[in-house]
């Protein structure tokens, strides 16, 4: 059988990074499954929590989330969509994993450092890292693992900034099966998106993120039509002429050439973004700008309405949502559980 399993943080409206690097290819391999594939995907608010939220600010956010899931066309029936903390065996699994993975490689791992603006070569023992350093951050990756290998994911769909938390869990997974004595853990494969990095609109070289100060360096998938226009109007580019597609030297074009195709080159009968740019070759920055401005409100439009007709009801299709999710969760985490427990001698 084939797991697919993927998780993503409870930011509240997602970007069209999240969108184009993961919840895309969710939806798709969702349509093109067969009966003996299963899907599961998770809202991580454990993992949020792994810097300070403010617990009203959380709920709400855990609720768009899950809206924004199901407004880009996820189906409940057809997959498990859980809050990550409404299965506590999650916890459990993360527990157990951590008291056989490596310190060493945790410390090695980037996404920490670049959370608390510490350089590469940050050491989580150095004075001035231990401080600013809380636990849970560091052992983002085991409670990452723990989701990924209690479903026994075969497939985990996701951007390129998770390659590295992926190869942890493959690692732990090894590990455990080490001691374990057995393959009672499934390592998984990694399913990067076309769309693999989504860049800043306002500064191509950073990775579009939610954390950025600048709200015009990402659209979200619920911005309105002006919105969109507006943020793509000042979106960062060059001053060479014409439309061509270079990423290396054509960071900020090439990215915007990147989003269309993503959500369009299909349409065009383009294999790649290089194909799709030559659509565009002769065009302006300016005209290239509202050609993507109106790909992408398009694609968004019908997701923004049914966003707003979920958030604006009286809250029950999300309910029933997260209820029947996590009730199906629980059981595909349980089955895990048991052998593992057993496992460890309890
Ligand atoms: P998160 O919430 O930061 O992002 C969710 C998904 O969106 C992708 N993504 C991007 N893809 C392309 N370009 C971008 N600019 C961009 N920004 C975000 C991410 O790669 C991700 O696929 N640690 C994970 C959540 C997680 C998880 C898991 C993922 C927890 N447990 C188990 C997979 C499996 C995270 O913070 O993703």
């Amino acid at each position: 059988p084939r797991v697919i399993f993927s998780g993503i943080q409870p930011t509240g409206v997602p970007h069209l990074g999240n969108y184009l690097g993961a919840m895309q290819q969710w939806v798709k391999l969702q349509n093109e499954a067969s009966a003996n594939t299963s899907l599961i995907y998770s809202v991580v608010d454990l993992h949020a929590i792994t810097v300070y939220q403010d617990p009203n600010a959380l709920r709400t956010s855990k609720r768009e989330m899950l809206a924004a899931l199901l407004a880009v066309g996820l189906d409940p029936q057809k997959c498990t969509i859980f809050y990550q903390s409404d299965v506590p065996a999650h916890s459990e699994l993360m527990w157990i994993l951590s008291c056989s993975a490596s310190m060493g490689y945790l410390s090695r791992m980037t996404q920490w450092k670049s959370k608390l603006d510490l350089d590469e070569n940050a050491n989580p023992l150095d004075s001035s890292t231990k401080t600013k350093l809380k636990l849970g951050l560091f052992s983002y990756p085991v409670l990452q693992a723990a989701d990924i290998l209690i479903h026994r994911a075969t497939h985990v769909p996701v951007g390129h900034d998770q390659s590295q938390h992926l190869e942890f869990a493959r690692e732990c997974a090894a590990g455990f099966n080490h001691l374990a004595g057995d393959k009672l853990l499934v390592q998984p494969e990694t399913l990067l998106s076309p769309a693999k990095r989504v860049m800043a609109l306002d500064k191509p070289t950073n990775k579009m993120s939610k954390s950025a100060l600048n709200p015009k360096s990402r659209i979200l998938i619920t911005d309105s039509s002006s919105t969109i226009s507006k943020k793509l109007r000042v979106a960062l580019t060059d001053s060479i002429e014409g439309v061509t597609y270079d990423p290396s030297s054509r960071p900020g074009v090439s990215n915007l050439i990147e989003i269309a195709f993503n959500l369009d080159g299909s349409n065009h009968g383009a294999a790649s973004p290089a194909e799709y740019a030559k659509d565009f070759e002769g065009l302006s920055l300016k005209a290239l700008k509202n050609k993507v401005a109106e790909v992408v409100d398009d694609h968004l439009m019908p997701i923004r309405s049914k966003f707003e007709e979920i958030i604006g009801g009286d809250g029950k299709i999300l309910q029933e949502a997260a209820q029947i999710g996590a009730e199906k969760a629980r059981k595909s985490a349980e089955s895990t559980m048991q052998l593992v427990r057993h496992a460890v001698g309890f």
